[in-house]
C-alpha cells in the first residue's frame, strides 16, 4: 500500500512528464518489475499512465483522480505537513471530519471525497454530490481566538474559495451572495456549511468544521431539474481545473484567511465581491418579513440593511433568508 502511494507521489509530482522505471524503482526501493505491477494496479483504479518506448511512465496531464499524493504538490510549503484523508465515497466529509475531531485530529486536517452519499447543505437541505464531478471537502479548524472572530471563518472561506477559483481563470464574473454562496455569472457554483464540535462536558467549541462543495465537471443535464437553472459548474463556465489542485488552493487560502481573522484583512475583498450590497432584498426572519436595501457588511460579517422606514438593522448569518434580489 505504501509502495503504491510512493509510486503515485512520484507520478503526481511529475504529472505530464516521463519518469523512468529505474528511477521510480530506485527511489521507492523496489524492482523495475515491481514498479510495473504497481503501475498496472493504478491503471485498474482509473489512472491514465502512459508507458513510453524509453521504458518510462507518464501520468496523463488530464488525469483527475482524487488523492493525497495529487494534492500535496500544490500545497504551500507551510501546509505540506497537514493531515490529508481522501476517500472514493463517504456519507459526508463533514461527518468524517467530526469523527476525526473526536479522535483528536489537528488544525488544518483536510478530508475530501470523490462522492458523497449524504452531502449536507444549509437549513437541512442536501448537497448534490455525484461521483467525480465536484470537490467535496471539509477542513477541521481549531479556533484559538474569541468566538466573535471565529464566527467570521465562514465569511473568510467564501473569499478563500473565490481566490482559489481565480487561479484557474481570473476573468470570471465571480460574486459572493451573503453569507457565503459563491456565484459565477449569476449561478451558484459553491456552497459552504460550517459546523462546530463542542466539548460534551463544558460546551466549549473544540473544533470548527468548514464544509465546502464546488461543482467542477457537472454538466447542466446532470443537475437535478429543480436546481438546473440556478446552478453552474466550472466546466459549464469553460474553466478546466484539476480537482486536486483546486482542493490544495482552497486549503492554502482558507488557512491564510484563518490567520487574519483578528485583523479581518479579507473583509474588504469580501465587500468587493458581494453582489448583495446596494441591492433591494427581501429579508425573511423567523418572526417577520420585510423589504430592505442591503447597505454594507459590518466588521463581524453581518449584513447592514435599511428598511422602507429608514431603519437600519444588522443581520447575522443563520437568522435570515434573502429570497429576492433586484437592482
Ligand atoms: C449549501 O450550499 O447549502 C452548503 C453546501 C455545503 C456542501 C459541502 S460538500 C462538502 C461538505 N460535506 C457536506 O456534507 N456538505 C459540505
Amino acid at each position: 500500500m505504501i509502495t503504491k502511494q510512493e509510486v503515485l507521489r512520484i507520478l503526481e509530482q511529475n504529472k505530464g512528464e516521463v519518469v523512468s522505471g529505474s528511477e521510480i524503482a530506485l527511489s521507492v526501493g523496489i524492482t523495475r518489475s515491481g514498479v510495473g505491477k504497481v503501475i498496472n494496479k493504478l491503471r485498474e483504479e482509473g489512472y491514465n499512465i502512459d508507458a513510453s518506448t524509453r521504458n518510462g511512465y507518464c501520468l496523463g496531464k488530464e488525469t483527475d483522480m482524487l488523492s493525497k499524493e495529487g494534492i500535496i504538490p500544490f500545497l504551500s510549503e507551510k501546509n505540506k505537513g497537514i493531515e490529508i484523508y481522501t476517500y472514493d465515497i463517504l456519507d459526508s466529509t463533514i461527518q468524517e471530519a467530526k469523527r476525526l475531531a473526536i479522535d483528536g485530529a489537528t488544525h488544518g486536517t483536510l478530508i475530501a471525497a470523490s462522492e458523497q452519499t449524504a452531502g449536507r447543505g444549509r437549513r437541512g437541505r442536501g448537497f448534490f454530490s455525484p461521483a467525480r464531478t465536484g470537490v467535496y471537502m471539509s477542513i477541521l479548524l481549531k479556533p484559538t481566538m474569541p468566538i466573535e472572530n471565529a464566527i467570521l471563518i465562514t465569511t473568510a472561506a467564501s473569499v478563500a474559495v473565490c481566490r482559489a477559483i481565480s487561479k484557474f481563470d481570473d476573468t470570471l464574473d465571480m460574486k459572493i451572495k451573503w453569507v457565503n454562496d459563491v456565484y459565477i455569472s449569476g449561478k451558484k457554483i459553491c456552497g459552504i456549511l460550517t459546523e462546530a464540535v463542542t466539548g460534551f462536558e463544558n460546551g466549549v467549541i473544540d473544533s470548527i468544521i468548514l464544509g465546502i462543495g464546488i461543482n467542477v465537471n457537472t454538466t447542466k443535464e446532470q443537475f437535478p431539474e429543480e436546481i438546473r437553472d440556478i446552478v453552474t459548474s466550472l466546466s459549464e463556465e469553460n474553466v478546466s481545473c484539476d480537482k486536486n489542485r483546486l482542493i490544495a488552493e482552497v486549503l492554502n487560502e482558507t488557512l491564510a484567511c484563518f490567520e487574519q481573522l483578528e485583523g479581518r484583512e479579507f473583509l474588504e475583498e469580501y465587500r468587493e465581491l458581494s453582489f448583495v450590497i446596494g441591492k433591494q432584498i427581501n429579508v425573511v426572519t423567523p418572526t417577520e418579513q420585510y423589504e430592505a436595501t442591503a447597505i454594507d457588511i459590518d466588521k463581524n460579517g453581518g449584513l447592514i440593511v435599511k428598511d422602507s422606514n429608514g431603519r437600519f438593522n444588522t443581520l447575522n448569518s443563520g437568522e435570515i433568508t434573502i429570497r429576492r434580489i433586484t437592482e
